[in-house]
C-alpha cells in the first residue's frame, strides 16, 4: 500500500464545537423502536423499499434490491435494545427469503451481497449462534470472493460494468469476507478483503483525504485509470454517502486485520469530513456543501457517526482523536434524534435522506429518493444508538 502519509491529516477545527448529552439516548430508542414496531406487520415477507416517496416507504419481496438486508438488521436491532421477541421471530422469518434469493441467485450480480448478507444472516448468527445462519452467511462470502479481480486487486462493482471497475461503497461489503475467513479459517477470503481495501486506500482516496465514488484500473494490465463521483456532485467533489463508506469501512478493516496504516487513513477521510459539516454537524449530501441552508444526507450521517465509534474503539488513550471522534458521533446521533425525525405520520426514521440526488450538474432531474427517509440511514442511525446504549458485537 502507498504510505498513508501521502494522505493529508488536517487537525479537527474547534473540536469543543462537538457536545452531546446522552440522555437524548433513551427518548430516541423508544421513539425509533415504536415506530418499527407499528410497522412490522406490514413487513414480514415484503420488505421496504430503498427510499420512500413522501416519507413513505413501500413495500417490495426480496428478489432484487441491494437494501432489503437494512430492515431485518433494524429488526435485530431492535431485538438487541428492547428484548422483544416479535421483532426475533419476524427477523428469523425472513431467513428463507434471503436464503431462497441466494439458491436462486437473484439480484446478485453486483458487490452489495455484504449489506445484503451482514445485517441478516450474520447479525442472526452473531445473536443466536444459529448454523444455518452461519452457512448462509459463508455462501454469500463465497458468491463476493467470486467477483475479486486478481490482476486489479479489487471486488468488482458490477457484472456489465467495465471489467476492474471498483466503487468506494464496497469498503463496506468487506467485512463479509472478514468474517468468513475468520469464521471457516479460509484465509483466502481475507486477502481479498485486504487487497480490495488496499487499492481503495491507493486509489479512490486523493490526497487530500476526499474521495472518488468509483475507479477503474485495467483488468488486463493492472493498470491505475481514472477516478470519477457517479453519486456526487462532480469527479472533484466528494460525495458525502461515499466518504462515510470509507470511515466506517476502514475503521472495520483495522478491527479485523489491526494493521495501523488502515486506522491512520481512517483518521484521514474522519477528520476530512467532520471540517465540513455544517453548524448542527449533519452532513450535507456532498461534502462540497458545507452552508447551513445547503441539502442534507441524514442517511450518510449516522454512518459518519457508527464509523466514528469504531474508530474511537481502536484508537489508545492517549491519541486526542479518541474523546473527539466518540463526542463528535454523540453530537451527530443527537442533532438526527432532535431535528431529523420524521412526522408522526411516516413510516421510516429520518428524514431529508438522499439516495440519489436530483440536482447534479448534467443529471438535473436524474436521481431517486431525494430529501426522503432512506432504509440504510435508519439502519444506522439505529446502530448509532446501541452503540452508545450498550457494549455491541458489531454485524459487520
Ligand atoms: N450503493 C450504496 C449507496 O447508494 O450508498
Amino acid at each position: 500500500m502507498k504510505n498513508s502519509k501521502r494522505v493529508a491529516l488536517e487537525s479537527v477545527a474547534t473540536p469543543e464545537r462537538f457536545q452531546f448529552d446522552e440522555t437524548f439516548v433513551s427518548k430516541a430508542v423508544k421513539d425509533a423502536t415504536d415506530i418499527v414496531l407499528a410497522n412490522l406487520s406490514e413487513y414480514v415477507h415484503m420488505y421496504p423499499t430503498a427510499a420512500s416517496e413522501n416519507l413513505q416507504y413501500g413495500k417490495q419481496k426480496n428478489a432484487e434490491d441491494w437494501v432489503e438486508g437494512f430492515w431485518t438488521g433494524i429488526l435485530w436491532l431492535s431485538y438487541e435494545l428492547t428484548g422483544n421477541e416479535l421483532f426475533r421471530a419476524v427477523a428469523e422469518a425472513q431467513f428463507d427469503d434471503f436464503q431462497d434469493r441466494l439458491n436462486r441467485f437473484g439480484g446478485l450480480s453486483h458487490h452489495d451481497i455484504g449489506f445484503l448478507y451482514v445485517p441478516s444472516a450474520v447479525a442472526q448468527y452473531k445473536i443466536t449462534g444459529a448454523h444455518k445462519a452461519r452457512e448462509l452467511g459463508v455462501r454469500a462470502a463465497e458468491q463476493l470472493a467470486k467477483r475479486f479481480s486478481e490482476t486489479a486487486g479489487i471486488i468488482q462493482v458490477r457484472d456489465t460494468d467495465r471489467q476492474g471497475a471498483f466503487i468506494v461503497d464496497c469498503s463496506m461489503n468487506l467485512p463479509l469476507l472478514f468474517w468468513a475467513a475468520q469464521t471457516t479459517g479460509d484465509h483466502s477470503y481475507y486477502i481479498k478483503a485486504l487487497r480490495h481495501i488496499t487499492q481503495v486506500c491507493n486509489y479512490i482516496i486523493r490526497d487530500d483525504a476526499s474521495t472518488f465514488q468509483s475507479f477503474q484500473i485495467d483488468e488486463v494490465i493492472g493498470q491505475p485509470g481514472k477516478g470519477g463521483q457517479g453519486q456526487g456532485y462532480d469527479d472533484k467533489s466528494c460525495w458525502a454517502r461515499g466518504q462515510s463508506w470509507v470511515i466506517y469501512g476502514l475503521a472495520l478493516a483495522y478491527r479485523y486485520t489491526r494493521e495501523p496504516e488502515f486506522l491512520e487513513m481512517g483518521k484521514r477521510v474522519a477528520n476530512y469530513c467532520l471540517n465540513r459539516l455544517p453548524s448542527d454537524h449533519v452532513c450535507c449530501w456532498d461534502l462540497i456543501f458545507t452552508g447551513d441552508g445547503d441539502p442534507r444526507d441524514s442517511s450518510a450521517a449516522p454512518i459518519i457517526a457508527c464509523g466514528l465509534l469504531e474508530l474511537a474503539e481502536h484508537l489508545s488513550e492517549q491519541d486526542e482523536h479518541k474523546q473527539l471522534y466518540y463526542t463528535a458521533a454523540g453530537d451527530i446521533l443527537m442533532h438526527l434524534a432532535n431535528d431529523y425525525q420524521t412526522p408522526v405520520e411516516s413510516n421510516g426514521l429520518l428524514a431529508h435522506g438522499v439516495y440519489v440526488k436530483k440536482t447534479r450538474p448534467g443529471k438535473e432531474g436524474i436521481g431517486c429518493g431525494d430529501d426522503e427517509c432512506c432504509i440504510w440511514g435508519d439502519y444506522f442511525y439505529m446502530e448509532g444508538l446501541v452503540r452508545l446504549s450498550k457494549k455491541w458485537n458489531p454485524y459487520w
